[in-house]
């Protein structure tokens, strides 16, 4: 399959506007990661790790590299997101929050060609699984950078502002965790 991110994000475009968006996008997801060498080969192996390729009111289109054995803080995305890998694993680690703590709900582990779709409450932190980077292509149903979000203390659950300090600040080695 012939294939370009101007193409995929035209795509995903399109799907969004179909009667029942999450199903075609969804669907398409799975249509593209299904055939992960053509989007791992337009892939560059260095820059930024996340890059957003399209944003509008009502969708947002990034492409994601997660690293091993570093774990992205707890955070909310407050539309339903639907994550797509093509190459290496992505572990999303889900939480909830309740009674003073953030807790533990499941670990998705979601490989080449598989597609995860969470809702809009969902609290999840992000690696990669194993150890090798995961590529994956990550749809939000809104926009993302527009939205007030929340990252959660890795103990309390107690929110902050999704800022780059507090990101950061709660960005954890997998060393320093649990094995969830
Ligand atoms: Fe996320």
């Amino acid at each position: 399959m012939s294939f370009s991110f101007d193409e995929f994000v035209a795509a995903v475009r399109g799907a969004a506007k179909e009667p029942d968006p999450n199903l075609s996008v969804r669907t398409l997801l799975e249509k593209y990661v299904s055939d992960p060498s053509p989007i791992i080969t337009h892939t560059p192996e260095d820059g930024e790790d996340e890059v957003m390729l399209f944003e509008d009111d009502a969708l947002s289109i990034w492409r994601c590299r997660f690293r091993p054995h570093v774990i992205m803080p707890p955070h909310e995305h407050r539309v339903i997101a639907h994550i797509g890998t093509y190459s290496g694993e992505e572990k999303n680690i889900l939480f909830r929050r309740g009674d003073g703590q953030l807790k533990h709900k499941t670990t998705k582990i979601v490989g080449p060609g598989d597609v995860l779709s969470l809702n809009k409450d969902c609290i999840h932190a992000v690696s990669a699984n194993g150890d090798i980077c995961s590529l994956s292509l990550h749809i939000y149903m809104g926009p993302l950078m527009k939205l007030k979000r929340g990252l959660f203390d890795w103990e309390t659950g107690v929110k902050s502002d999704f800022s780059l300090e507090n990101f950061d600040r709660l960005k954890r080695p997998a060393s320093a965790l649990p094995a969830y």
